[in-house]
């Protein structure tokens, strides 16, 4: 919204939120989310055409075009728990604008949802009897957490579904004030509703497909970049989201893709669903091999032995830790009774904490006070990489955040016992620097090093 603020001066932007606390921060200094230039663009525009308010009666009675982007998590009860996407606040979004609309409006469904929720919305929509209309477009959004403000002001495409060509044209003439016109693309509504799946979906398997490989390439000694350059480079298969990680996080892929194998389920399209399940199983099998690989390589125990966590977020430059790799990495080291630093550049000490408690109660229905006190006591957060590494057996990186590649290694090794361990969940450091001064280094998908 503040990308088409920025964009449309003359537009008037209105985005209002239940939660108080959330909205007070847009309009402070300090924004709630990290995202490198928000900032700026948020600073523009604020005050002249954008506005966060909890205003959200009034905005919708104002509004010409309303676009629904609450969340819509995996269901953890009831029907469909553990996959199916909760369209509670969708609902519930739907009938306050319909209580609160007369006229004509435009509504956008810009969380992602699945295919044919708009129909319900439709209806919700209709039921009120107030008089009012609307027409309801799909328009999913596909930015990347850490790049959005690029993403957006050029998008690789712009999605818009919907029944009413007058619709999808107003919505289209927006985006079209920045956007050149062969990259908005239109469809019907359940195609754009699927695309926006499918498009995760996709994503997501190539991590999982490379990540697959790299398990392979650990024990015949092939090197996973080598193989992912030499694939990449087949025009048909293109060279992006080819690194191989310690596995997928974010909102989206998980999330989505389980919401893929419901509904293929629900229409009773038992394969289908099946294939799409086994990009997550890959993942977890993925972060399970990580930690499993640690604790292996360190004489098959890290109890009582201090290690670096570097980078807890799920990707570089974002401060968000959804389904972050690091925290089912740091969950398994904890159970092995291992002292954790933690340091991530964005990530507060709560956020660490608040997901590593989460994961423990996910996991035995309740946090007990026994782990809770595990968490208390092993788990420590520094303030940077030195302080974090000191003292340390070895250290894990975890997201691949750029100044991780240029500190003083050998500074680093000198604060730490040998052998001198580090696993490279992003294969982002110089391994044959690191060897060089005396570190045993892991990634993921290379060969294993001889032990000295
Ligand atoms: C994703 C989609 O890219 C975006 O289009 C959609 O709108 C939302 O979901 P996001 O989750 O923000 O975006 O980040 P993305 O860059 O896709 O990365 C997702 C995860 O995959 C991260 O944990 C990342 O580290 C990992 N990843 C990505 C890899 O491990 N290897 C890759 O090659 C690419």
């Amino acid at each position: 919204m503040a990308m088409i603020a920025k964009q449309c001066p003359d537009i008037s932007v209105h985005v209002v939120d239940l939660n108080a606390a959330r909205i007070q921060q847009w309009n402070s200094d300090s924004l709630p989310v990290y995202e490198p230039g928000l900032d700026e663009v948020v600073r523009e525009s604020r005050g002249r055409n954008l506005r966060f308010s909890t205003e959200v009666d009034q905005a919708i009675r104002d509004a010409d075009i309303i676009f629904i982007a609450v969340n819509t998590p995996t269901k953890i009860s009831g029907i469909g728990a553990g996959r199916a996407a909760n369209l509670e606040f969708i609902e519930k979004c739907a009938r306050q604008i319909a209580r609160c609309s007369s006229g004509h409006k435009i509504v956008v469904e810009k969380s992602t949802l699945p295919v044919r929720t708009a129909e319900a919305v439709k209806r919700i929509l209709q039921s009120a009897g107030n008089g009012a209309t609307f027409d309801v477009l799909s328009n999913p959004e596909f930015l990347a957490e850490g790049t959005a403000i690029e993403d957006l002001l050029l998008p690789d495409r712009i999605l818009i579904g919907g029944e009413s060509d007058a619709a999808v044209e107003v919505l289209a003439s927006v985006y079209g004030r920045w956007v050149p016109r062969n990259r908005i693309l239109t469809t019907n509504l359940w195609s754009s509703e699927l695309s926006k799946l499918a498009a995760n979906a996709f994503l997501a398997q190539r991590v999982s497909s490379i990540n697959a490989i790299s398990a392979l390439c650990e024990v015949t000694g092939a090197d996973v970049d080598e193989v992912s350059r030499a694939i990449g480079m087949d025009s048909r298969i293109g060279s992006k989201f080819l690194k191989s990680s310690v596995g997928f996080g974010g909102s989206c892929f998980q999330k989505d893709l389980l919401n893929l194998v419901y509904l293929c389920e629900h229409f009773g399209l038992r394969e289908v669903a099946t294939y799409w399940e086994q990009v997550v199983a890959m993942n977890d099998y993925q972060k399970r091999r990580f930690s499993e690989r640690i604790v292996r390589t360190m004489f098959n125990t890290v109890s009582d032995k201090r290690i670096a966590i570097w980078g807890f977020a799920f990707k570089k430059d974002t401060n968000d830790t959804r389904e972050s790799a690091a925290i089912r990495v740091c969950r398994d080291l904890l159970q092995e009774r291992a002292r954790l630093v933690i340091y991530d550049p964005r990530v507060s000490e709560s956020q660490i904490r608040y997901e590593l408690q989460a994961i423990w109660a996910d996991q035995f229905g309740e946090l007990s006070e026994q782990h809770k006190k595990l968490i208390d006591t092993n788990v420590v957060v520094a303030k940077d990489c030195y302080e974090a590494s000191k003292d340390v057996h070895a250290i894990a990186v975890l997201t691949e955040w750029d100044e991780f590649t240029t500190l003083d290694f050998q500074k680093i090794l000198s604060t730490m016992h040998r052998p001198a361990f580090v696993f490279d969940g992003r294969n982002i450091l110089d391994r044959a620097a690191l060897t060089k001064l005396g570190f045993e280094v892991h990634g993921i998908g290379k060969p294993t090093p001889c032990a000295r």
